[in-house]
């Protein structure tokens, strides 16, 4: 289609560049976009990161369940922020509209930093409260995870393939990984 196009206006004697760049140009704001706001949502979540970290610090490993419960209510806020920011990911990727050609090993690598924070902090979760009181807001993060994940797979060739065994782990550890949510 896009090589028609050209062909088209090479024939009717456009210039070709000056029909091409506005595009390439939207495409790599599109892009930069994209890895703007993948780094930006990184920092958000290590900011919730960084508060359910220190809220089970001084929580014993394999705390009693009473004990758990509590706990769990406490990091809840910071679990549902961390939801919602990857749906809103979600759906900035969707709007995007991307191409091939552009670099992606840096979205590649923010998408890793990112999953990885989420699967040390929930493995960290897991040590401490286990899955039971936690589930109930682990389960729409993982959700909208996944959704950010297939968003960005439509715009970022490759990407799911480049990040899945980290995904699949973090799918493993909150006992969804035998659901098929990922390719
Ligand atoms: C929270 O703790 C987990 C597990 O130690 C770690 O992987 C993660 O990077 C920590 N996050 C922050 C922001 O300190």
């Amino acid at each position: 289609m896009k090589a028609t196009l050209f062909t088209l206006f090479a024939v009717g004697g456009f210039l070709a560049t000056s029909i091409a760049s506005p595009l390439a140009v939207e495409k790599r704001q599109d892009i930069d976009a994209i890895e703007t706001s993948l780094e930006t949502l990184l920092t958000q979540i290590q900011e919730q990161t960084e508060l359910i970290n220190s809220t089970l610090t001084p929580v014993a490993d394999a705390a009693p369940e009473a004990d758990a419960e509590a706990v769990a209510e406490q990091i809840a806020p910071q679990l549902d922020v961390i939801a919602d920011l990857l749906d809103k990911s979600a759906n900035i990727a969707k709007r995007a509209i991307l191409d091939g050609r552009y670099v992606k090993e840096d979205i590649f690598r923010t998408v890793s930093i990112i999953l990885y924070e989420l699967l040390g902090t929930v493995k960290f979760i897991l040590i401490k409260l286990g899955l039971g009181p936690v589930l109930f807001h682990l389960v729409p993060l993982i959700l909208a995870l996944v959704k950010t994940l297939k968003a960005l797979d439509k715009v970022v060739d490759g990407l799911l393939f480049a990040v899945k065994f980290i995904a699949d782990d973090l799918l493993k550890a909150v006992g969804l990984g035998l659901l098929g949510l990922l390719p």
